[in-house]
Parts: structure tokens; C-alpha cells; sequence
């Protein structure tokens, strides 16, 4: 498994990151064999939500009560959860200091731990007062309950006005990315090209300002042809692409799923995937990806099948 320490930390992070927004309804041997299937392939960072599962802090909860994991087994792994979507009387966004203060503390009891090692900003909040996130945020860093901080789903200008008052590091943006979902990586090759609704800026340049303010990009939904309309892996819709993916599994002697993975690894930004699978064998198909470095002809022969184009 590729590994590296993630900038602003000293955690040694994989690649590759094991999703946790699907186990809720998965039993105890689900869940335990998701785990060791991800530790077995060299990933032992896992992601979590306040919001995942069908009750707050659910899927949080369902992972510590699965695994009940020993204090030496929990300093093993890294634990990185998020705060700020409310479902009750929403959905909603809130990055207020009670909402973040009391969401750590309902993250930390229901993940049986004393400690989180880093929380995600979920989706930014239309109210948000950076103020009131940097208290909240060195309250929770000066008591030891939260190690490191980021975002996900935060254009560089939000992360700018949080960093206008927050005094942390802010070390991940966790933002969807796969090779159909890809406006992150197609909007820069297209840029003022008014034909081509490629060009159209979604992003904003988040990709470059992450890389050029050393945040890893965390890409979720690495599957998922859209927003969550199911896999491209196998869809009839994506014929080109499977053709090719098919073939350099052949090449490579890896599974589909390992291409797919291999494509968003291959970046020089250094991106971490977000797997977010509850069957054990298709994290250790997608884990082989990270070991699999594409040639640049390769990687744009999978950027064109998945409809994109090189202008
Ligand atoms: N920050 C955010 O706003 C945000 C938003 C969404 C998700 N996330 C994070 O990202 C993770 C991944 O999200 P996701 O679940 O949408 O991602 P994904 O890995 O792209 O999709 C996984 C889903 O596709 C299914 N699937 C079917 N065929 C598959 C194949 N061949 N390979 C892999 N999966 C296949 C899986 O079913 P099976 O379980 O049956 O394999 C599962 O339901 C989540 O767990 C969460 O941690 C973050």
C-alpha cells in the first residue's frame, strides 16, 4: 500500500481510505470483516460522519460496537469523522460552536475513544461564522479530543475565511471525485472555452489551491458514475470506459475496481480514495490500485473513454 505522511500531521496515511457511511445495517461479522480486509491490505484509516447512518453518530456507533477494538488496536488505526449536516428539523448545515463542541463529544462516546484524529468540516454552512468555528475548534484541540482539522466540500475562498480566524492547520478538503465525476481534474484542461460545458467552473480552482496550500484532497464517491446514481464499474452506460478499464486490468493483473482506484492515485496531488464499499473483497480489489502507477497515456485513454475531452 502506498503510503505518506499526510502534510500538516504525522500521521502515516495510505492512499487508500475504507468509508464507513454504509455499515448501519450491517452485523458485527460485516463489519469486522470489512475491517480486516482493509487492514490486511494496508489501510488502516477509516472515514466516519456524525451524520452516517440512520440515527446520529449510527455508523459511528455500529463500527466501535462491531469491532470493540483494545486501546493498542485503537492507537493502530486513523479515525477521522465530520460535523455540521443535522438531519432532525433539516437537513440542515451547522458549523456553530454548540453544534461542533457537542457533535465531538457525541462522535468520541460513539466511537469508544478519547480522541479523534482528524475532523472534516462537513459541507460548508451558508451561516457560518468563523469566529465561532475557531473557538470551537481550539476548545476541542486544547481539551485532546480532536488531533487535526480540515474540510470537505469547501471551495478555496470558504477555506480562506475559515483560515481567517481558525489557527489549526487544515489538512484535508474531502471533495467527490471518480473518472466520471471529474470536474475537480476537467475543468483546468478546459478553461474559457465557451463551447464546451466542460469549461463550465464548478470548482473553482479547489484542486490547485489544495495543492498549492499542501491540503490533501480526499476523493469520495471513487465509484459512483454521478452523484450517487451507482457504479460506472459494469454499467452499461460507460461502454468505452469499461473497455478499457477491462483491458488494463488484463495488463496490469488486477481487478476493474484497481484501475478505477489507480486513475485518482496516479495524480500528483497525492489524493487519498474514499472507499465507500461494505463488501470486504471489493476493498482489496480497489486497495491493489494504489500500487498501480498508469502511464500518462494510459490515464488520459481513461479520461477520454469516460467522455472527456482533451480539447
Ligand atoms: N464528504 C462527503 O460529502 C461525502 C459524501 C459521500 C460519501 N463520502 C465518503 O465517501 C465514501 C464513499 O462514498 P460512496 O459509497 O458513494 O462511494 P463508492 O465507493 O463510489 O460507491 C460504493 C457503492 O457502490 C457500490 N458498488 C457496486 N459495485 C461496485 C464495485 N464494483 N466497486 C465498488 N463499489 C461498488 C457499493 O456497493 P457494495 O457495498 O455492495 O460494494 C456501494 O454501495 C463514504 O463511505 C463516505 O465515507 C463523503
Amino acid at each position: 500500500m502506498k503510503t505518506f505522511v499526510l502534510p500538516g500531521t504525522d500521521i502515516v496515511a495510505p492512499a487508500i481510505v475504507t468509508g464507513m457511511m454504509r455499515i448501519q445495517e450491517k452485523s458485527d461479522a460485516e463489519v469486522r470483516a470489512l475491517f480486516d480486509a482493509s487492514l490486511d491490505a494496508g489501510v488502516n484509516f477509516f472515514d466516519h460522519a456524525a451524520v452516517y447512518g440512520s440515527q446520529p453518530h449510527g455508523c459511528e456507533r455500529r463500527f466501535a460496537e462491531a469491532l470493540s477494538l483494545t486501546p493498542s488496536q485503537r492507537d493502530e488505526i486513523t479515525l477521522q469523522t465530520k460535523v455540521g449536516i443535522v438531519k432532525e428539523d433539516g437537513p440542515y448545515f451547522d458549523f456553530s460552536y454548540d453544534e461542533i463542541v457537542s457533535s465531538v463529544d457525541d462522535s468520541l462516546t460513539a466511537l469508544g475513544t478519547d480522541h479523534i484524529d482528524i475532523l472534516l468540516l462537513h459541507r460548508p454552512d451558508a451561516l457560518v461564522e468563523p469566529e465561532e468555528v475557531a473557538r470551537a475548534l481550539d476548545e476541542v484541540a486544547t481539551a485532546g479530543k480532536v488531533r487535526y482539522f480540515g474540510v470537505s466540500n469547501h471551495s478555496p475562498a470558504q477555506v480562506e475565511l475559515l483560515k481567517r480566524y481558525v489557527t489549526q492547520p487544515l489538512v484535508a478538503n474531502q471533495l467527490q471525485l471518480s473518472i466520471t465525476h471529474a470536474d475537480l481534474i476537467t475543468q483546468g484542461m478546459s478553461i474559457n472555452m465557451g463551447a464546451l460545458d466542460q469549461s463550465v467552473d464548478r470548482t473553482i480552482g479547489t484542486l490547485d489551491y489544495c495543492r498549492l496550500h499542501d491540503i490533501t484532497v480526499q476523493a469520495w464517491s471513487p465509484f459512483q458514475a454521478g452523484f450517487f446514481n451507482g457504479p460506472f464499474l459494469g454499467n452499461p452506460d460507460y461502454p468505452e470506459l469499461n473497455a478499457v478499464i477491462d483491458r488494463l486490468a488484463g495488463a496490469y493483473d488486477v481487478p476493474g475496481e484497481a484501475i478505477a482506484t489507480a486513475w485518482i492515485t496516479r495524480h500528483p496531488a497525492q489524493m487519498q480514495v474514499v472507499l465507500g464499499t461494505t463488501q470486504p473483497e471489493r476493498v482489496t480489489a480497489a486497495a491493489k490500485g494504489a500500487d498501480v502507477v498508469l502511464t500518462k497515456v494510459e490515464w488520459y485513454e481513461l479520461y477520454r473513454a469516460a467522455g472527456h475531452i482533451v480539447p
